[in-house]
């Protein structure tokens, strides 16, 4: 690897850290950065010397096929992203291949089923063959390179088959989840039945449920034990897709993000030792679903391709009782713990004697995503789960960004935290805040729009087939820099501080909705629709809808609201379906004729101080019908 060997040369020298050179001893990537003493002066290293630092991460944590020759060709103003051009590798010789050589017997994952007690536990030898007959099994029925192969564990299905071109689906009869089964089989035959291009459906059994098999559908497992357990990894470009993850705008449908091999996978791996002070030998227990960014990043690509035992939880944090979490960290030893707000608010309101329960020694890191945890929640998570012990780090990311950007302790485990804040960047990161002007904030403590100023590996590097909607939402409100879509603020310390999406985006524990796509779905009685998100004690926020119905309408109230959430539940997920759903006359709008949502959000959180300005408003008496009827909740 010697073309990256340039000014700032990797590699030689170690020990160039001075005496306060923390950062060396815990981030051996590191050694050889002149001038780099503490986290400090490396972050500083990162954004000076981005080709420099990035090779070297490159260089140290991933296994390549053979050598890229530019470490970037990125231009932000114009969309483009591309890390370590020309090099190839296979993502799963780096997650699986490499550590099979040092250590086979390591538990790579541990399936911890929905039935406490009954985790099945995988090898890296053993997770390497099943990878290698179903690589086989892929390539016997004809998938190739590039083709896109849809796994079916989350929602609306058919218009993602359709959206990425899959002619291959895998999924299972059934899904097992909170002693529930569901018929993931039954979704998929209907959702491909709308899908000329599926050719064959691979079904796993995870239950002993039959299901039909139609003339598409091929036995996976049985077909699986008919292959070889060896299948030669392909070598792939740095740039080939890996996969696609779709995710919710404030506008139009759901934008299918596209993330690549070489960068994702070294930004995964980074941030999942650095940001959770991952160690070999630690069981790191990330209780996200596996079917979202979180899943992808912090239960498989990370910690595999750092040799890590991984856990897949399928289960629910009150299954059976509201002791699981801790029943199960007692069990499989979990040291670093990454869930969600909203799981943690629901557990603190059954009591700490679920948490006192079990033995927690093992945690030595509890990590918290995907919305803002309240002081409440963070101190009970410290307090009783971690017993005051464990850092808590609140991880700020979106799908958008493969991988954590701003955390409280990258690679500093005597950094102070402050509760409830992400507070710094990670390596590689430049958060920017920005006023609307689109003038940089500048000042030490600020509030504006969150930007990103310098392309990092994770990116996403476009929406797929879409790569003018990538620039537009992600390039072009701040020329220069990658919009994130959320406000934050910083302290004069330089912390900081996530405040909440700038756009029509909502966040329902934690699964991200644009609100645009609820109101799409219309029933025939149904004039027009607005849907905001109100504050929620327990999922962070709730849907609430309010409709104006069609003239000629003949529904009755339980009906219409019965339509709505059905509709809703089946066309995305039954998170997104509302709580609340208000039937008004009209909805307040601007004279150009764009719903105010701003306003109707201050009439449900009773805000009507915070109203503000309505002179731009077309019909004010729109908001004072809507400020009289009572709200309606289901
Ligand atoms: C949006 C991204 C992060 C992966 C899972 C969700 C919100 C995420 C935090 C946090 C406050 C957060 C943001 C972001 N968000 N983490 N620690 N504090 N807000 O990924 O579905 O792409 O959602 O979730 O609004 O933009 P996602």
């Amino acid at each position: 690897f010697f073309f990256f060997l340039g000014g700032w040369g990797v590699g030689g020298g170690g020990g160039v850290l001075g005496a306060g050179g923390k950062v060396a001893a815990v981030m051996p990537e590191a050694a050889g950065f002149q001038g780099v003493t503490d986290r400090a002066t490396l972050q500083e290293f990162s954004h000076a010397h981005s080709d420099s630092f990035w090779a070297a991460m490159a260089n140290h944590r991933l296994t390549w096929t053979s050598a890229y020759d530019t470490v970037q060709d990125c231009d932000l103003r114009r969309g483009k992203v591309k890390w370590f051009v020309g090099g190839k590798l296979n993502v799963s010789v780096n997650c699986l291949d490499r550590h099979v050589l040092t250590c086979p017997d390591r538990v790579a994952l541990i399936w911890e089923r929905d039935e406490p007690g009954a985790e099945v536990k995988v090898t890296y030898r053993e997770l390497l063959e099943m990878t290698c007959r179903l690589g086989n099994l892929l390539r016997r029925r004809g998938v190739k390179k590039g083709d896109c192969v849809t796994i079916y564990i989350s929602d609306a299905l058919a218009e993602r088959i359709r959206d990425a071109n899959s002619s291959t689906v895998i999924t299972v009869n059934q899904g097992v989840r909170g002693g529930k089964m569901i018929d993931l089989k039954k979704t998929v035959d209907a959702a491909v039945d709308t899908c000329p291009n599926v050719r064959q459906v691979f079904v796993a059994m995870r239950t002993e449920t039959p299901v039909v098999m139609k003339d598409r559908d091929v036995a996976m497992e049985e077909e699986m034990a008919h292959e070889e357990a060896v299948c030669e990894p392909a070598a792939m470009d740095s740039e080939d897709v890996l996969f696609m993850l779709y995710t919710s705008g404030s506008t139009g449908k759901p934008k299918g993000l596209v993330h690549t091999q070489a960068g994702y996978l070294l930004y995964a791996s980074l941030t999942h030792k650095y940001v959770f002070d991952y160690h070999d030998g630690d069981v790191f227990g990330c209780v996200a679903d596996i079917g979202w960014i979180t899943g992808h990043s912090y239960c498989v690509y990370g910690p595999l391709a750092n040799g890590a035992t991984t856990v897949l939880f399928e289960s629910t944090p009150i299954y059976p009782d509201p002791g699981r979490y801790w029943e199960t960290v007692q069990r499989l030893q979990i040291n670093q713990f990454y869930g969600a707000p909203t799981a943690i608010r629901l557990l603190l309101k059954y009591g700490d004697q679920w948490v006192h329960k079990y033995d927690r020694s093992s945690l030595k890191t509890l990590g918290s995503v995907g919305e803002p945890i309240n002081t409440e929640a963070w101190e009970w998570y410290h307090k009783v789960v971690g017993d005051g012990r464990c850092p808590i780090v609140d991880t700020w990311w979106q799908t958008e960004t493969g991988g954590i950007c701003i955390a409280p302790r990258p690679s500093d485990p005597d950094a102070e935290i402050v509760p409830g804040m992400a507070m710094r960047p990670f390596f590689g990161i430049k958060p920017v805040l920005v006023d609307n002007e689109g003038e940089e904030l500048t000042s030490k403590s600020a509030s504006g729009a969150l930007c990103i100023a310098q392309p990092w590996p994770g990116m996403a590097r476009t929406i797929h087939n879409n790569h003018q909607r990538f620039i537009e939402t992600y390039c072009q409100p701040f020329p220069g820099y990658f919009f994130t879509g959320d406000g934050a603020s910083r302290t004069e310390e330089g912390y900081y501080q996530i405040t909440g999406r700038l756009d029509d985006v909502i966040n329902v524990s934690g699964h991200r909705i644009g609100t645009a796509e609820i109101e799409d779905n219309h029933c025939s009685a149904v004039a027009e629709s607005a849907v905001i998100g109100y504050t929620h004690d327990i999922k962070g926020q709730g849907v609430y809808a309010f409709v104006v119905l069609k003239k000629e309408a003949d529904i009755t109230e339980p009906e219409l609201r019965q339509q709505l959430k059905d509709s809703v539940s089946k066309s995305i997920a039954k998170y997104a379906s509302p709580d609340y759903i208000q039937i008004a006359q009209r909805l307040p709008k601007t004279r150009s004729g764009k719903i105010m949502r701003r306003v109707l959000r201050n009439v449900v959180e009773r805000d009507l101080e915070g109203l503000g300005d309505l002179s731009t408003l077309d019909d004010p008496t729109a908001v004072q019908e809507i400020i009289q009827a009572p709200l309606k909740g289901s």
